[in-house]
């Protein structure tokens, strides 16, 4: 199996950078989240640099719903990085990291007017996907004796090629405001005395391996600032959104890079812009395709059984990785203390919880493995930790960072009592 530049094989062993799995798994525990820093410093810039060969001003916008780990963030934060973020907490995060509050978008379908508040007092900008969020936050903005910075979220109806429950951008979809109705939009927010939109937003889904969807969003994207243009709309931004997919199945999987997508969204905005003689910033909000590959999930074989099929039952499942669950998706796996030994059974991969459907990867060839063993869930950095649960009363895992021969927990793992943390027992009981 090809494996992503900071991984190897050493001495039969998993390596995270110079980290030996097997090595951290004792020490550590399982399960356990490695993510390796240098790796997503190299995802970042390949963005950033990808995106600048073509256009100045760009920014790179790091969605933090991928993973919000304040370290991360900082990371993020330190290359020059800003944020997508979804709710209060990854705003509030990001801003404890040290993200410039100018270079994040408060982004989400439904916003409370406590949420929008948050954001207009910290001089965020925001994201409107309503024309009742527009109402909201004018008033919201005049409460505070403040003028708020807009976008609307265009919906610009793209069929994309990806699993239809991470395709933002379909017509029927709940995000954004329809193409058509975004020019009476705008019209509406230029004659609100609180509200300044200064610019445009879209996302047309998530883990998309072509590269074409992207073009024709952009293009859509510079037809809509033609026409805020003549409408008066001076547009600081146009943010493009994320949604750049990667290989889960490695060496049959291909995912354009961040140059491949630069160099075949960049022209169409370039000249695109150029032609309506403005210069707005360009944002990107990737994700998955920043932090994905940095991160493997470290899980230990609790018992195999030969049953109808032959099951590997290690001690993480969907509560702390629920992209197999929910979305059918693939993981590759590693036999992470015997890497390098020959395939020799078909295996399916079973969690702890009670739910038939929790399996994290299904009819694998893998080596022989028996109880003890260590595997790795390869490509787990995207949506990983971040949606993982305590379902069944069952904590959640730690977070290791390496870099270099360093490393250190970014999130220890929950204990019994963290459950407990904010149970509250009835008077009467
Ligand atoms: N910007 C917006 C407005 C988004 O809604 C998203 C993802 C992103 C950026 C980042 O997209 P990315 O570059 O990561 O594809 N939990 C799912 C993915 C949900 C994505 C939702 N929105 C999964 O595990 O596949």
């Amino acid at each position: 199996m090809n494996l992503s530049p900071h991984l190897s094989v050493r001495g039969g062993h998993l390596y995270v950078g110079e980290h030996d799995t097997v090595r951290l798994a004792a020490e550590f525990g399982t399960p356990l989240y490695v993510t390796d820093e240098e790796r997503v410093r190299a995802r970042y810039r390949e963005y950033r640099d990808a995106l600048t060969a073509h256009y100045d001003p760009v920014q790179v916008l790091y969605a933090a719903k991928a993973n919000g780990n304040p370290a991360l963030l900082r990371v993020l934060a330190g290359e020059g990085a800003g944020a997508d973020v979804f709710s209060p907490g990854e705003l509030e995060l990001a801003l404890r990291a040290g993200m410039d509050p100018s270079r994040l978008l408060f982004n989400g379908s439904s916003k409370s007017r406590e949420d929008l508040r948050l954001a207009v007092e910290r001089r965020i900008r925001v994201s409107l996907d309503s024309p009742d969020e527009l109402d909201a936050i004018d008033q919201v903005a005049e409460a505070l004796g403040q003028t708020a910075l807009v976008a609307f979220r265009v919906n610009p109806a793209l069929d994309v090629p990806t699993h239809p429950k991470i395709a933002t951008g379909l017509a029927s979809s709940k995000f954004g405001i329809p193409h058509a109705a975004i020019p009476d939009a705008y019209r509406a927010a230029l004659r609100k005395e609180h509200v300044r939109p200064v610019g445009i937003h879209c996302h047309i889904g998530s883990q998309i391996l072509a590269l074409e969807p992207f073009v024709e969003a952009a293009r859509v994207m510079v037809r809509i600032a033609g026409e805020l243009v003549r409408l008066g709309v001076e547009l600081e931004f146009i943010d493009l959104g994320g949604g750049l997919g990667i290989p889960y199945r490695h060496g049959v999987d291909r995912a354009p890079s961040p140059r491949e997508y630069a160099d075949a969204v960049m022209p169409v905005f370039v000249d695109g812009v150029r032609e309506l003689g403005i210069r707005p910033a360009l944002w990107v909000e990737p994700g998955r395709s920043i932090v994905a590959d940095s991160t493997v999930l470290l899980t230990r074989v609790n018992s195999t059984k030969d049953a109808d099929r032959r099951f590997v039952n290690v001690d993480a499942g969907f509560n702390q990785l629920i992209r197999p669950a929910m979305y059918g998706a693939y993981h590759e796996v590693v036999v992470a203390n015997r890497a390098d030994a020959p395939a020799e059974s078909t295996c399916t991969v079973a969690g702890p919880i009670c739910e038939s459907g929790d399996l994290l990867a299904e009819d694998r060839a893998l080596p022989a493995v028996r109880e003890g063993d260590l595997l790795a869930i390869l490509d787990a950095g995207a949506y990983g930790f971040a949606m993982s649960s305590q379902y069944n009363a069952r904590p959640r895992a730690a977070e290791l960072l390496v870099r270099g021969p360093d490393r250190a927990l970014m999130r220890r793992a929950e204990t019994i009592d963290d459950l407990v943390a904010t149970h509250s027992m009835p008077p009467w009981l």
